[in-house]
């Protein structure tokens, strides 16, 4: 848990209520937790979840690692103690999207059980939906879409996930996607399917 240095903080309640929000936009505010090996789709399948949403005139968007790495989180290397600060500014971004009414939808290794847990308590009850993109290590090795395994292999990254540094699976995650059977399209559906059934895309 990350120290609370400031002192003489207050708290400020929003004058806009959750429900307020819900009603306007027509659909909820939720945290789509995409976890999973480099290279197993999460990117890939968050963005086309968001562009179908977004067509069905949801309002989301897409926070991912590569790109949060540039700007927000440039000064955090892949040590485990900043991929847990990588994690824990992510989840609080993440819940400021969901207190504003967004389905946010999340791209991060995020390979520790630990840290995830740690943003599932931050989030409201139900606003945390962990869904873990399933691909053997074999798999994304052969995808190797940014050529970082091949890297990995040759010693020139250290501390890569699935290779030399470790990948903790979620025990009950709300959804798990067969990113070795099935195509992109395929999952992002069921992701759509998954928030429809459980009540997200309406008020
Ligand atoms: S996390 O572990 O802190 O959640 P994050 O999702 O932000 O990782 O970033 C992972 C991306 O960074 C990978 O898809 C890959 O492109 C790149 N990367 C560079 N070095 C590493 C490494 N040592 N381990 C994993 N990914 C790395």
């Amino acid at each position: 848990m990350a120290e609370q240095k400031a002192t003489n903080v207050t708290w400020h309640d929003h004058r806009v209520s959750k429900a307020e929000r819900c009603k306007q936009n027509g659909h909820k505010g939720a945290c789509l937790w995409f976890t999973g090996l480099s290279g197993s789709g999460k990117s890939t399948i968050a963005n086309t979840v968001d562009h179908k949403l977004f067509e069905m005139g949801k309002h989301t968007f897409v926070l991912d690692g590569d790109n949060i790495r540039m700007g927000l989180n440039k000064n955090l290397g892949f040590s485990p103690e900043d991929r847990t600060e990588n994690i824990r500014r992510i989840g609080e971004v993440s819940k400021l999207y969901t207190d504003g009414g967004i389905l946010v939808m999340t791209a991060f290794i995020s390979p520790y059980l630990e840290d995830r847990n740690q943003v599932r308590e931050i989030m409201g009850e139900g606003e945390f939906i962990e869904v873990l993109v399933q691909a053997s290590l074999e798999t994304c090795e052969e995808r190797d879409p940014k050529g970082l395994y091949k890297k990995a292999r040759a010693g020139e990254i250290k501390g890569f996930t699935g290779i030399d540094a470790p990948y903790e699976a979620p025990e009950k995650p709300e959804l798990v996607l067969d990113s070795d059977a099935k195509g992109i399209d395929e999952l992002a559906d069921e992701v759509v399917a998954y928030l429809e059934a459980n009540g997200y895309l309406t008020c």
